[in-house]
């Protein structure tokens, strides 16, 4: 007799969010104080982690008014990245074992070595988010973060995301609040904003599980966000070509008028994020040139298109954990339809070492 073959693990992971962002709220989170002294961050991760990086960097700059600069850990090598006293340098990764990671890592280090002795040493501290404890990057940090996601298992990250956002929330809150920028019952209630994602994430869950089957997989997509979305934007995108091998770009609506947009064309979906008004007027023009939009807008907004997600409103500041749900089922799906390996990818494994 011939056995069902279990379910990808990536599909269990998409559902399991709303799980990892109830354990991520409940997490006991420890903070050194040389992390809220800092006068400036420096955020270093590669892929997903670097996406919640930029949501991070958001949240940070405009609730605890600290500069945030994120450095793809890939490319630390290749610019003169400048340290100034007063930074604290945060790592992010799910695997804590990312080559590029632990490399930028390891420049940091050479560079305190060599200036220690100097008048006006830096003397930088690095704060590290992962998912694996005992990774060597937890290991060498002078702080560790470990995100109770549990392990992963699919090589599209998914559910570490989520809980990276989370733990990232949480951050830009408790430095708001040392920082005195918000007033502890500004902060109180923006704490209270992250107990509405679990419920939130189950019932977009929910209701996308009604979603229509794709029939068909383009060769090509945009994804348009704006704001925080950009960055969900380019996750989205991500998730797609290491999915479901799909070309797809992930821009920020305003900077895709400036060029980009030239190649809009009907064989070129785009899916908008929360289109706001502006975006709302660009969208009509690529429908008139042929091209399908699909929108992922909040359940109350969403417009008569036909075509599309909707997904639970929360908070402003959270919806990236429920926008970037549909885009994580969408690469799925179509991995599913061109019937790929949706757990393992071709030339992919979970970390790159
Ligand atoms: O383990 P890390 O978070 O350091 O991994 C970084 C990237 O390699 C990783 O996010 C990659 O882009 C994922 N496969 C994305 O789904």
């Amino acid at each position: 007799m011939s056995q069902i073959p279990p379910p990808p693990v990536m599909l269990h992971n998409i559902h399991e969010q709303p799980d990892v962002v109830r354990r991520s709220i409940a997490l006991e989170l420890d903070v050194p104080d040389w992390f809220f002294a800092a006068e400036r961050i420096t955020i270093v991760a590669c892929g997903s982690s670097r996406h919640a990086a930029l949501v991070a960097q958001e949240w940070i700059e405009s609730l605890a008014r600290v500069s945030v600069r994120v450095v793809d850990a890939s490319q630390w090598c290749d610019r003169a990245v400048l340290m100034e006293p007063g930074t604290a340098v945060m790592a992010i990764s799910q695997s804590g074992r990312t080559k590029d990671v632990l490399e930028t890592l390891r420049q940091i280090e050479s560079f305190q070595r060599k200036t220690s002795a100097l008048p006006g040493a830096i003397g930088l501290k690095i704060l590290s988010v992962v998912n694996e404890a005992g990774s060597p990057l937890g290991l060498r940090s002078d702080w560790t973060i470990v995100m109770p996601a549990g392990a992963e298992g699919a090589v599209a990250a998914t559910k570490s995301f989520s809980a990276q956002l989370v733990i990232l929330a949480r951050l830009a809150l408790m430095l708001a609040e040392a920082k005195g920028t918000l007033t502890p019952t500004q902060v109180q209630a923006l704490r209270s904003d992250l107990f509405q994602l679990p419920d939130a994430m189950a019932q977009t869950l929910k209701r996308l599980e009604q979603r229509e089957t794709a029939r068909w997989v383009p060769e090509s997509v945009v994804i348009l966000g704006r704001g925080l979305h950009t960055a969900i934007a380019l996750e989205g995108a991500l998730k797609l070509k290491e999915t479901c091998y799909v070309h797809a770009e992930g821009v920020g609506a305003g900077d895709f008028c400036h060029g980009p947009m030239a190649i809009v064309s009907p064989s070129l979906p785009i899916i908008a994020l929360l289109p706001d008004e502006r975006m709302r007027v660009d969208l009509t023009r690529f429908r008139s040139w042929g091209s399908p939009v699909m929108t992922i807008d909040r359940r109350d907004d969403a417009i008569g298109s036909g075509m599309g997600f909707s997904v639970e409103s929360v908070a402003d500041w959270l919806m990236p954990f429920v926008t970037v749900l549909p885009l994580q089922l969408l690469a799925y799906d179509w991995a599913v339809v061109k019937g790929l390996d949706v757990d393992q990818p071709r030339y992919l494994t979970k970390f790159i070492g």
